[in-house]
């Protein structure tokens, strides 16, 4: 029987932790749960940094960007002895079960704690969208949204001077961003961590063809697990005589204010990872996959790669046309 429940962010800060965090603690309180508030992630649970949260605790938080709990990367948790002093000091505050909300990493540390036997369960939080047990990550919509204003006034510019712009967006090792905002703001080719490239063929040769049939300025979308942006740039220009710039979009995807999207399948998540613990489930990650949420193993969670999507990088080219 569980009953307090510890809850913390970890790793990468997302828009709509927030929402995840409330749905955790309204949703626990109501099924007459504790619910513990652990800030700055493992960081914070292994230091004590650790509040009860109460209905009041979550006003005014669901509209806001980032994690009111904070969030880090930590390094003494990659150790046994990190978790071993972790799951003492959750013992301590009474915890029988935490809540993870985080990327991969944050649940390969989810995992190590469930190992050492404490209860937990994940859910998935980062604007990378790259856990492959989830359709959807809290996060990436708001992102996505705003790499996509972003892009569409750097196409404003490189319109005026009929130039080749590259933007660089966010994914870590991933290209779902960079696919994704690709579609969204009609770039002229995109480039991903998934797929091996060629400048000639899969730069170069587009944005000849592009010329070709009439077009004055071009959006290259690169996905920041590829690198190489100021290459790829003077590669354009000596090629090309274009003139090329490079924009990197940097921290700017991580804030702001959540979607409605974003905010609405966080505190669906949040609500079912309270509800699975409840039930007694242990070990286990939220998912949301055709349209329904709901959870599998961690482990299984874990040896899972998404892969990117085959048939969007396929409509992106025909798109540019
Ligand atoms: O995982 C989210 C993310 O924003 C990645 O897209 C990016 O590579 C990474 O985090 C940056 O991490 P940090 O905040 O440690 O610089």
């Amino acid at each position: 029987m569980i009953k307090t429940v510890g809850v913390l962010t970890s790793g990468g800060d997302a828009p709509g932790m927030n929402a995840a965090i409330r749905a955790v603690v309204r949703t626990g309180i109501a099924m007459d749960l504790r619910v513990m508030g652990i800030y700055q992630g493992y960081q914070g649970l292994i230091n004590g940094e650790i509040k009860e949260l109460t209905l009041r605790s979550v006003s005014d938080t669901l509209q806001r960007g980032g994690t009111f709990l904070q969030s880090a990367r930590c390094k003494a948790f990659m150790t046994e002895k990190g978790v071993k002093s972790a799951i003492e000091v959750a013992k301590v505050f009474g915890m029988d079960a935490i809540v993870v909300i985080g990327g991969d990493g944050s649940f390969r540390g989810a995992r190590e704690l469930s190992r050492m036997g404490m209860t937990v369960v994940g859910i998935p939080g980062t604007i990378d969208n790259d856990i492959d047990c989830t359709d959807y990550t809290i996060g990436y919509d708001t992102a996505m949204n705003t790499a996509m204003e972003a892009i569409d006034k750097i196409r404003d510019t490189a319109s005026s001077h009929q130039r080749c712009s590259i933007v660089e967006v966010m994914g870590r090792g991933a290209g779902h961003i960079a696919l994704s905002v690709s579609i969204a703001n009609g770039a002229e080719a995109v480039i991903v961590p998934e797929k091996e490239y060629s400048i000639d063929e899969d730069i170069v040769k587009p944005i000849f063809e592009c010329r070709n049939r009439g077009k004055n300025h071009y959006i290259i979308i690169l996905a920041e697990g590829v690198g190489k942006a100021d290459e790829i740039a003077s590669a354009i220009h000596q090629k090309t005589g274009i003139d090329a710039r490079v924009s990197i979009l940097g921290y700017i995807q991580r804030g702001g204010s959540p979607t409605a999207r974003d905010r609405i399948e966080a505190s669906r998540m949040g609500a079912h990872a309270v509800e699975i613990l409840a039930k007694g489930c242990d070990s286990r990650i939220v998912a949301l996959k055709d349209g329904m949420i709901t959870d599998i193993p961690i482990e299984e969670a874990l040896q899972m790669k998404k892969e990117i999507s085959k048939s969007d990088l396929a409509l992106t080219k025909v798109l540019s046309l």
